[in-house]
């Protein structure tokens, strides 16, 4: 363990998004967990729909840390611009948003690799930026807040989504007490960087902020496969060796451990609605 976030670490990001299936295991697992909570990609339609001027006229779309670019597709579906971008570092990730757009007819979406510090458009060319679930993998997201701005059209609108710093405590209660990381609700939380109690401060920065919506998303977990499925892809937690990837493994510790039981988890997600400094022009 380097002790750095290892959200924050950039020597972990390989093992993180090298490979699409971790990615797409965890959400899949937390989906069929799902008891409450929009679905992010209808919800980010929905805000752009509330606060742009002419949200059914819209230019360019960006994307960034698109992933699998779940939200990509869907903001091209349902908005219908002339162009989405998703941008994201992980080429892994991108190859399957790619093969994903394929199955799809008719919609203009490519897919960059590219670093969200730099973003690779022009100057107010943008007329809307998402950023879901990625700014707290820098560690320094007022420097994105900014290449947000530059790139924004005027009247052009960002949506930034992150989740709270206690997201999945009861997680780390489970973890902690069935052994597998004693120390489990010590570690800082994977969103210090960007979560919903600062998300806001640091998008008005750079940016007028419009709107900031919270909402509680909630989890239950079958039971130990369940859980240990998703634990599997969670790096936060200091597992025995073997253990970390290895959901098999996992769930029978868990059951070596405690009774099997569902649990029951929340993450509060929260989203902030910008606007290009001066508003509309
Ligand atoms: C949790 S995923 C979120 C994916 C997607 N936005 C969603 O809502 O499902 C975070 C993404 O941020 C990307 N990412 C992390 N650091 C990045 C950077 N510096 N530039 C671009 N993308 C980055 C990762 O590769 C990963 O795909």
């Amino acid at each position: 363990m380097s002790g750095i976030n290892p959200f924050l670490d950039p020597a972990r990001q390989a093992e993180l998004y090298g490979h699409a299936s971790r990615l797409a295991g965890r959400s899949s697992a937390l989906m069929r967990a799902k008891t409450s909570g929009r679905p992010i990609p209808d919800t980010i339609v929905a805000l752009v729909r509330d606060h742009h001027e002419r949200p059914d006229r819209l230019g360019l779309v960006l994307d960034l840390g698109c992933g699998r670019g779940t939200s990509s597709l869907t903001l091209a579906k349902e908005l219908r611009p002339r162009r989405v971008i998703g941008l994201d570092a992980a080429s892994a990730l991108l190859e399957q948003a790619r093969l994903r757009t394929r199955e799809l007819h008719g919609l203009s979406v490519t897919f960059h690799q590219g670093d969200f510090h730099r973003l690779p458009v022009t100057a107010g060319s943008c007329d809307v930026v998402v950023a879901a679930f990625c700014l707290y993998h820098s560690p320094r997201p007022q420097a994105v807040v900014a290449e947000i701005g530059r790139a924004l059209a005027p009247g052009g609108l960002a949506v930034l989504v992150t989740k709270s710093l206690d997201s999945y405590r009861e997680m780390d209660q489970l973890v902690a007490a069935a052994g597998l990381d004693p120390r489990a609700e010590q570690h800082e939380s994977l969103y210090v960087s960007a979560h919903s109690g600062n998300l806001a401060g640091l998008a008005a920065v750079s940016l007028d902020v419009l709107t900031v919506e919270h909402e509680e998303h909630s989890f239950t977990f079958d039971g130990h496969e369940h859980v240990a499925e998703y634990l599997a892809t969670n790096p936060k937690y200091d597992l025995a060796p073997g253990l970390y990837g290895n959901a098999d493994a996992l769930a029978t510790t868990l059951h070596e451990s405690m009774p099997d039981r569902p649990l029951t988890t929340t993450s509060l997600v929260t989203f902030v609605v910008t606007q290009s400094r001066g508003g509309r022009k």
